[in-house]
C-alpha cells in the first residue's frame, strides 16, 4: 500500500509504534521497523549517553527507517536534539511543548518531524511550525494525554477538516478493526502504543505486561490532570493520587505524592502497588503478548480483511 504515510517515512505499512518512555528501546523500534512499520525509540526515560546507545543499537539491527519520540518537556532536551542530529536519526516524533522551538532547526537537518497534538489549536500550531505530519491523540490513549478529553473518534475528523497535511490517529487503536474506523475517519496512518507494549520485545517489566493483558474495561483513568494528564491503570498509586484530590489536595501536594520515578518503579520495575502504570482504554482488548513484527502483520491483514468485508457489504446496498 502507498499513501502520503508510507511515502513520507519509506515504509511498508502505514503503522507507526509509538514511543514510550520504559517500553520502548531499539529491540522493539527495530523489531517494528522491521516488519514493514515505523519503530521509534521513546526517548522521554533516556539519559543523552543511553539515547545515543539506542540509536546506534536500532542501527544495526535495521536497515529500515526508524525514528525517535522526543518529548519536548524532557530536560536535557539540547543535548538530545545534538545526539539525534550527530546520529542522523531519520524521523523525530516531538510532543509535549510546543512545536514551534525545533521543528525549523531538525527539518534543517534532513530530519522528517511529525507533532502529537490533541486539539485543532496546536493541530493549527503544528503546521505553522512546519511539521511534516500530525499525530492526532484521543483520550482513550496511554500515558500523557489532553486536558479537553476529546475522543479518537470525535478528535480525528476535527483535525482532518482543519489541517491538510498528513494526519496519524492515536489512542484506543488496538487492531486492523480500529485502523480502518480511524482511517475512514481521515486518518492516513495509526500510531500504536498500547499493543506493543504487550510486546516480547518492548521493555516493560513482565509484571506490567501481565497487568496489561488481564485489564477489562474500566480499569484506566484520566489522572493527574491538575499536573500532565497522565492515563494509567487504577492501582495503589493511582488510588492515593485520587484520595488527595477529592479532600482538595493542590498541585504542590500532588507533586510530593507522584515524587521522582515513579514511572520507571511501575513499568520498568514491575512494582505494580507503588509505580505509575501509563496503559490506554484498550488494554481491555489485549489478550496476548507476541513478537512485535507478528503484531504488526496481524494488524495489517485484519485492516485488509475487514476493509475487502465492509467493500462486500457496500455491494449488497446495490
Ligand atoms: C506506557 C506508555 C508510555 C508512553 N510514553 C510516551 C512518551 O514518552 N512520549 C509520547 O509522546 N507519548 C507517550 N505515550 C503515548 C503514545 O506515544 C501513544 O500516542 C499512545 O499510546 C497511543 O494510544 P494507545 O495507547 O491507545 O495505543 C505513552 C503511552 C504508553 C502506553
Amino acid at each position: 500500500m502507498q499513501n502520503r504515510i508510507t511515502q513520507l517515512f519509506n515504509i511498508r505499512y502505514p503503522i507507526v509504534q509509538a514511543g514510550m518512555i520504559w517500553c520502548s528501546g531499539w529491540r522493539l523500534a527495530s523489531a517494528v521497523s522491521n516488519a514493514g512499520g515505523l519503530g521509534l525509540i521513546g526517548a522521554g526515560s533516556m539519559y543523552p549517553d543511553v539515547l545515543r546507545e539506542h540509536i546506534r543499537k536500532c542501527k544495526a539491527a535495521t536497515a529500515a527507517p526508524y525514528g525517535v519520540n522526543l518529548p519536548l518537556l524532557y530536560p536535557n532536551i539540547e543535548e538530545h536534539i545534538h545526539t539525534i542530529v550527530e546520529e542522523q536519526v531519520p524521523v523525530v516524533f516531538t510532543s509535549a511543548g510546543n512545536p514551534a522551538t525545533w521543528t525549523a532547526k531538525l527539518k534543517e537537518k534532513g530530519i522528517k518531524v511529525v507533532h502529537v497534538i490533541a486539539n485543532t489549536r496546536f493541530a493549527i500550531k503544528s503546521v505553522e511550525a512546519g511539521v511534516d505530519a500530525i499525530v492526532a491523540e484521543g483520550f482513550e490513549a496511554g500515558g500523557h494525554n489532553g486536558r479537553e478529553e476529546t475522543t479518537t473518534m470525535c478528535l480525528i475528523p476535527l483535525i482532518r477538516e482543519a489541517v491538510t497535511i498528513p494526519l496519524i490517529a492515536a489512542g484506543g487503536i488496538g487492531g486492523g478493526k480500529a485502523m480502518l474506523a480511524a482511517f475512514a475517519l481521515g486518518a492516513e496512518g495509526v500510531q500504536i502504543g498500547s499493543r506493543f507494549v504487550a510486546s516480547d520485545e518492548s521493555s516493560a517489566h513482565e509484571n506490567f505486561k501481565k497487568v496489561v493483558i488481564s485489564s477489562r474495561e474500566g480499569d484506566t483513568q484520566l489522572s493527574l490532570k491538575q499536573l500532565t494528564p497522565v492515563r494509567l491503570v487504577k492501582n495503589r498509586f493511582y488510588q492515593e493520587i485520587a484520595a488527595a484530590e477529592a479532600r482538595g489536595a493542590g498541585a504542590d501536594e500532588l507533586k510530593q505524592i507522584l515524587g521522582r520515578a515513579r514511572a520507571k518503579k511501575g513499568m520498568f520495575e514491575g512494582d505494580l502497588d507503588e509505580g505509575e502504570l501509563e496503559i490506554g482504554q484498550v488494554a481491555s482488548s489485549i489478550r496476548t503478548i507476541m513478537p512485535a513484527g507478528e503484531i504488526v502483520k496481524e494488524i495489517w491483514n485484519e485492516f485488509k480483511e475487514e476493509k475487502m468485508r465492509i467493500c462486500s457489504i457496500q455491494a449488497d446496498f446495490n
